[in-house]
């Protein structure tokens, strides 16, 4: 009666857990549905307010601030959750979009920003709790690419590129320690109502330009609509249950249909 009995408690009663860009959007929601569900977690992010208010919608949660790119900063989380437990949850959902121009333009600055933060900051995150859950024989990991980490994007090429990385870097993980009882999963999420798609819009230039943009990514949905931070927090929330036991190495688009 292991499913009952996991429904009653929550599907995370007495698992540990660190979020990385808890402070915002994704990263917010799934902890927020993490914590409802049982899990004592670390909330990670460089935004110190936005962390106070996920902290508010977390029971017992901690949080740190902090930056993926520094290892330092994986370290001090790394040993928060270990004074909360054996840490057996990982979602990885700290990123930035970067530059929105053709790769002929992007600076080498711009580049190096943007893989130091999407990808080498998704590993270090990884790096940091891996010998953890190595030990206990039990990890289950959400990390977050994107369907521009699928599919080829012109809007933002470097972003498709950093996206793609996490992909790869995802399935390596699953493929190198599913004996090992740990789990890797990777989420595309299409275009999801958060801050980071409304910055996409504002990028585009004035307030015409950021409106036909928006319009664009609208109508080229079969559903003709974006997805909610809650439509993702579901899926990762499934994919880092027992549930999804079977379910290691997948880059699964949740998208409304974007790149079906
Ligand atoms: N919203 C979308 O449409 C969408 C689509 C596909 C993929 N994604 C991916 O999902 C993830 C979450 O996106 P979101 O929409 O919630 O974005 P968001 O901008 O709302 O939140 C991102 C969070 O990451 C944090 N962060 C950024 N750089 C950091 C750093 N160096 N150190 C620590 N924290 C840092 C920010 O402070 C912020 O709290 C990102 O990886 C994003 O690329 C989002």
């Amino acid at each position: 009666m292991r499913v009952a009995q996991e429904t009653a408690a929550g599907r995370f009663a007495n698992q540990t857990g660190l979020v990385t860009g808890a402070a915002s959007g994704l990263g917010r929601a799934t902890a927020i549905g993490l914590a409802r569900e049982g899990a004592r977690l670390v909330l990670f992010d460089r935004d110190e307010a936005g962390l106070r208010q996920t902290q508010a919608a977390c029971a017992g949660a901690i949080t740190v601030v902090g930056d993926v790119t520094s290892a330092a900063d994986h370290a001090r989380a790394a040993e928060a959750a270990a004074g909360l437990g054996t840490i057996s949850l990982l979602a990885t959902a700290a990123g930035i979009l970067g530059p929105t121009k053709p790769l002929a333009e992007v600076q080498e600055a711009e580049w190096d920003q943007l893989f130091d933060i999407n990808v080498k900051g998704t590993w270090l995150a990884i790096r940091a709790v891996l010998p953890v859950m190595l030990a206990a024989g039990r990890g289950a990991i959400v990390t977050f690419s994107s369907g521009a980490g699928l599919a080829g994007n012109t809007t933002f090429p470097a972003y498709s590129a950093s996206k793609g990385a996490v992909v790869l870097l995802t399935r390596s993980l699953a493929a190198s320690h599913a004996g090992q009882g740990i789990r890797a999963n990777t989420i595309c999420p299409g275009p999801i109502e958060t801050p980071m798609l409304r910055g996409t819009f504002a990028a585009a230039g004035d307030e015409a330009a950021a409106a036909e943009r928006e319009a664009i990514f609208r109508a080229r949905n079969p559903m003709g609509r974006f997805g909610t931070a809650q439509e993702i927090a579901d899926t990762a929330l499934f994919l880092l249950s027992d549930t999804a036991s079977y379910i290691n190495g997948v880059a699964l688009p949740v998208d409304g249909g974007r790149l079906a």
